[in-house]
């Protein structure tokens, strides 16, 4: 399919159309820097259905507000404490809260998919807030891809994957982290709904508690917890010592392998290779992966949180 997506400068004149696509009711992707979000006005409905519409996601997953300042934040969710220390640690960067969201915020139902609370985050990619700042509203993003595929980390993945179904990208080169954001729901004792970007012992060291992960059997609270997700066209065996006879090898650490996620060992540098490296393998057309064992610490839980819900069997 040919790409109909404007392709936009990160300067002045690039942010001033971008804002003006999202003014209109428009979708335009944009790099955060963990993914390539896909962004439209979270108080437009109109809008906002054309991003479930592109990413042909389920609507009953609901989509994070992206906004400029803890201030902005606090106009639409209710501001407990650990709210507060959370975002004064963290933000501008790769951690969402979920908080309780203020009935008069005028954010679209079609965001929060109907729930009484809201996903917020304050992205610190230079290109996201001169994005926010020239549009001035909330803008609801989720990842820029099609729904159950990989997230992108390039301008190009971008438009692979939903270049003749959106309006627009800016291109900002590649994403630095990675990996998408940590996702602590606030609205009672925090939880950890989805490991990301900021790994789970640096929160749990900020709030001075244990994080408990949100037990996935339960009530579907981020269905980005739902097992088949993140896939690439390919089918992954995870913890591999080498790769058999048909498999490419998709490497961690000093090892004989195709692509290598990081040959250091390093996991920050693994997260950020992670999604790039199984774009290529998938446009290679490889169609089994093996893949190293990931240490589950740190980024590595992240990592490993991706791995299987992409090794994971497709509905
Ligand atoms: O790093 C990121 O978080 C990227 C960039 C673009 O900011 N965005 C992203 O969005 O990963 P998405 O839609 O692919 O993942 C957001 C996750 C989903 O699993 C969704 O279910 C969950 O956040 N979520 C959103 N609102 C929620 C809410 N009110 N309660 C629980 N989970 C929520
Ligand atoms: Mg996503």
């Amino acid at each position: 399919m040919p790409s109909t997506a404007e392709i936009l400068l990160p300067d002045c004149s690039g942010y001033a159309r971008a804002a003006a696509i999202l003014r209109d009711g428009g979708c335009v992707a944009f790099p955060t820097e963990t993914v390539y979000g896909l962004g439209a006005d979270a108080r437009q409905g109109r809008a906002v259905a054309g991003i479930f519409e592109a990413k042909q996601r389920p609507r009953f997953n609901p989509l994070i507000a992206h906004v400029d300042s803890i201030g902005t934040a606090q106009r639409f969710v209710a501001w407990p404490h650990e709210a507060e220390v959370l975002a004064r640690a963290f933000w501008p960067g790769p951690l969402t809260l979920v908080l309780p969201l203020r009935a008069s915020a005028g954010i679209s139902p079609l965001v929060t998919a109907g729930r009484d609370t809201l996903a917020v985050r304050v992205p610190a990619h230079p290109v996201a807030q001169s994005l926010l700042h020239a549009f001035g509203g909330p803008v609801a993003a989720p990842s820029a891809n099609p729904a159950g595929r990989i997230s992108p980390t390039t301008a190009g993945h971008v438009l692979a994957g939903l270049g003749d179904r959106i309006d627009a990208v800016i291109d900002g080169g590649r994403c630095p982290v990675g990996i998408e954001s940590t996702i602590v729901g606030l609205w009672d004792t925090p939880v950890l709904l989805r490991p990301g970007g900021l790994p789970a012992e640096v929160i749990e060291a900020a709030l001075g508690q244990p994080l408990p992960r949100q037990d996935e059997g339960g009530s579907l609270t981020a269905p980005g917890q739902m097992a088949s997700h993140y896939a690439p066209g390919a089918t992954l065996r995870l913890n591999a010592e080498a790769a058999g006879p048909r498999e490419r090898m998709l490497g961690f650490g000093d090892v004989q392998c195709d692509l290598n996620l990081s040959r250091a060992g390093d996991l920050s540098e693994a997260a950020a290779n992670l999604f790039g490296h199984l774009h290529r393998l998938d446009a290679q057309g490889a169609t089994a992966i093996a893949v190293s064992p990931i240490p589950d610490t740190g980024l590595g839980r992240a990592i490993n949180d991706r791995l299987r819900r992409a090794a994971a069997p497709r509905p």
